[in-house]
Order: C-alpha cells, then structure tokens, then sequence
C-alpha cells in the first residue's frame, strides 16, 4: 500500500496587517511598488500609520503559512493529517490569531513560543491590485536550535516526505535550512524553496547558494527570475529560458531530475526538468474587476501545486490546480478562500 506523503513546511508565521495606500504612503516609506523586503530603520512607524487607516484588516499571513494552509484547503485530508508547520510565535493576540486560523484550516502546527518578541507581523500596502510588503519578523527570527531539535520538530521531520521552505527562512539561520534538506536526503523525499523575493537573491545569496544544491523543486516567479539571472550572470530572455538553466546549471548533488516551476501572472507557468522534460500550462483568464489583491497569489499556487503533486500527479496537472488556486485567492482579501474548492487535486 502507498503511503500519502506528509507535508513539511518551514517558514516566518507573520500576521499580514494591510490596507490600501496612496503614492505618498509608500514614498514616505520608501517602497517600491511590488516589492518585498524586511522592516528598514525608516519603517519603524509603518504599522502605526497602517492602523489609522480607515480600511486596515488583519489577515493570517507568512509566506509558508499560506501555502501550508492552501495546500491542505486543495487536498482536503482530516485535520492535521497532510500539512505540518514550524516557525517561531509570541502567546499574545497576534500569534493566537495565526494560530487558530491555521489551526482551523486543518494544518498541524509546530510552533515554538518565545517571550522574547511579539508574533512578527507583516505591513501589506495595497496600491490598486499591486500590494508592497514590509516584514517584521520578530518572534519569527528568534526560531532556535532547541526548538528545531526538539523531539517534536525531530519526530515530524522523520514523518515528512515532501519538505517545503521559503526562501523567507535564508534570513533566520541557514544552518535550520540545511537541517531540514538533510533530513529530506535521509527520509529520501523531496526538499522544495521558494526563490520568494528578489532581495533574497541580492543580500542572501551566499546563504542561498550553500543550500541550493539540495533543492529537489524550485518555485519562482518572473521577478524573482530576473533577480536569479543577475546572481548567475545569466542574460534575461525569458521565464522559460531562466527555468531551463536554474534545472540544468545550478548545483545539484540530489537524485530526483530537479524540477523548476516557474509562474508569471497571467502568463502561462513553465517548468522545466533537469533531464530536459519541460512545458508550460496556460493560466485561466480572470476578469481585471473580479481580482481583489493579488497577494498570496504565488503561495497559493504552490500550496495547490504541493497538494496534486503528493497525490502523485504529473507536472501540468500540480501547475493547473496551484494557478486554480492562486485564481481563487485573487478574488479574495489577502489569503483566504472559500469553504471547498471546486477542483481536486
Ligand atoms: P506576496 O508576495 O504578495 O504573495 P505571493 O504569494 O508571492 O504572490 P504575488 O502576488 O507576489 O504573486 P507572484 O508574483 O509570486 O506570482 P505570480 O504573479 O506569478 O506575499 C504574500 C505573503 O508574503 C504575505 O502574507 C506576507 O506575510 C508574506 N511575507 C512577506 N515577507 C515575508 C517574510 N520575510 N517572511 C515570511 N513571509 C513573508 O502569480 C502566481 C499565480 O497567480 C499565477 O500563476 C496565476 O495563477 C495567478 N495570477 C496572478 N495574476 C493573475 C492574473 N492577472 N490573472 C489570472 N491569474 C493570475
């Protein structure tokens, strides 16, 4: 009998505080449009000024936490019994949010508490469907080797076959990134990064390039394959072309014909293997007004691709089930969905 694979995802747990926000707003922070990056000296008050603004909600967020909670809403397993999550909280409102939302979404939750910093929040500043994004880690950067060698965290890693982290988690400690593809090597699964943000590429890189050789599957989006190619020296054409030299030319010391799937908005998503496999599927079309933002777009699409790739689909289907999903969550404020999806994986 086949056992379903267990997920492993890996991430900061970070409340999205978000509202929309005019030119001003994001010239006084000094944001650009789109961008990601971690709260700079000059963000200090960005929460504070978001608060006052008449639209601000508050929405579970961090990059891993929307894909593990998506890719446990696509599969729809019983509680607990697909999606596993480790990062680092606060007990106060902000992390309790977080905690029951996942919670509720059936993902089984490895948290470690501190009481050394509040829950990490992120600053989501909507400006028409584009959103710009500040990160305040704080608990979330104080995830300890206690806690990733706890028996919890050693028992889940030993249970997992398909391991999922962010690039977010190059920030925190790169020697817990390499812990987890090591224990993806010896339970022989697959270890999977999100390139996430450009400025990853930019100010990480060297952390990035240590771990890059263990990445079975590697996720992207247009952005962020640029800023690859400015890393490798590669010249820019395309999606499809960065996807073929990230599968064939980055280091690789794995046995799985490493895979790169690469999104690019309503462009088709590509992917290419390292044995030279490769495609793209089509993205159904969604109608400019039915968008609402499209945050968390990139991370639902790989929570839906993770969900029909551990039922063991091929790569065009786990592409067309992650973009239903990242359709859905379009239409929706911040990361959320309805009760069922509509397609299974
Ligand atoms: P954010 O960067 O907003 O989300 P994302 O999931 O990366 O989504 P993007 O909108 O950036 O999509 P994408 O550009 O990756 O993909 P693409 O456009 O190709 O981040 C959200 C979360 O990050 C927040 O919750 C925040 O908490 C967290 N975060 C920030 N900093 C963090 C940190 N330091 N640590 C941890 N977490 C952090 O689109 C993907 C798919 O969407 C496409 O394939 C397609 O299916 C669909 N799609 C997109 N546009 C269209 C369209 N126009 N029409 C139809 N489909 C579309």
């Amino acid at each position: 009998m086949t056992v379903f694979p267990l997920l492993y995802v890996q991430c900061n747990p970070l409340l999205d505080v978000s509202a929309p926000v005019d030119d001003h707003f994001l010239e006084k922070y000094q944001m650009q449009k789109s961008s990601a990056s971690l709260l700079g000296e000059h963000q200090k008050t960005i929460f504070e000024d978001l608060e006052k603004l008449p639209h601000v909600t508050h929405v579970p967020g961090g990059s891993g936490l929307n894909t593990a909670r998506v890719a446990q809403w696509i599969a729809q397993k019983p509680h607990s019994e697909f999606t596993n999550y480790v990062g680092c909280a606060a007990d106060d409102h902000y992390g309790n949010i977080l905690k029951t939302a996942a919670e509720k979404d059936g993902v089984h939750m490895h948290l470690e508490y501190t009481t050394k910093a509040p829950t990490g929040s992120c600053a989501v500043c909507i400006s028409g469907k584009e959103r710009s994004l500040v990160a305040n880690l704080s608990a979330a950067n104080l995830l300890s080797s206690e806690h990733m060698h706890s028996a919890d965290v050693l028992d889940t890693l030993k249970k997992c076959k398909l391991f999922y982290l962010t690039g977010f988690t190059l920030t925190v400690d790169v020697d817990y990134v390499l812990q987890v593809a090591e224990a993806a090597r010896a339970a022989n699964g697959q270890f999977m990064m999100n390139l996430s943000a450009p400025f990853l590429l930019q100010f990480f890189s060297e952390n990035f390039m240590q771990v890059v050789p263990y990445v079975d599957v590697i996720f992207g989006n247009e952005d962020e394959a640029k800023a690859l190619a400015q890393l490798m020296k590669w010249e820019y054409t395309s999606t499809t072309d960065i996807a073929r030299r990230a599968a064939t030319e980055l280091p690789y010391n794995g046995s799985h014909d490493r895979l790169v799937v690469l999104t690019h908005g309503s462009a088709p998503t590509v992917y290419w293997n390292r044995s030279g496999k490769h495609g793209q599927t089509d993205v159904k079309p969604i109608a400019q007004d039915a968008i609402v933002d499209l945050n968390g777009a990139g991370d639902a699409f790989v929570g839906g691709f993770l969900a029909a790739y551990a039922f063991g689909r091929e790569v065009e289907r786990c592409c067309d089930v992650g973009n239903y999903a990242a359709g859905v969550i379009i239409q929706h404020d911040g990361c959320t969905y309805p009760e069922k999806p509509e397609m299974t994986p």
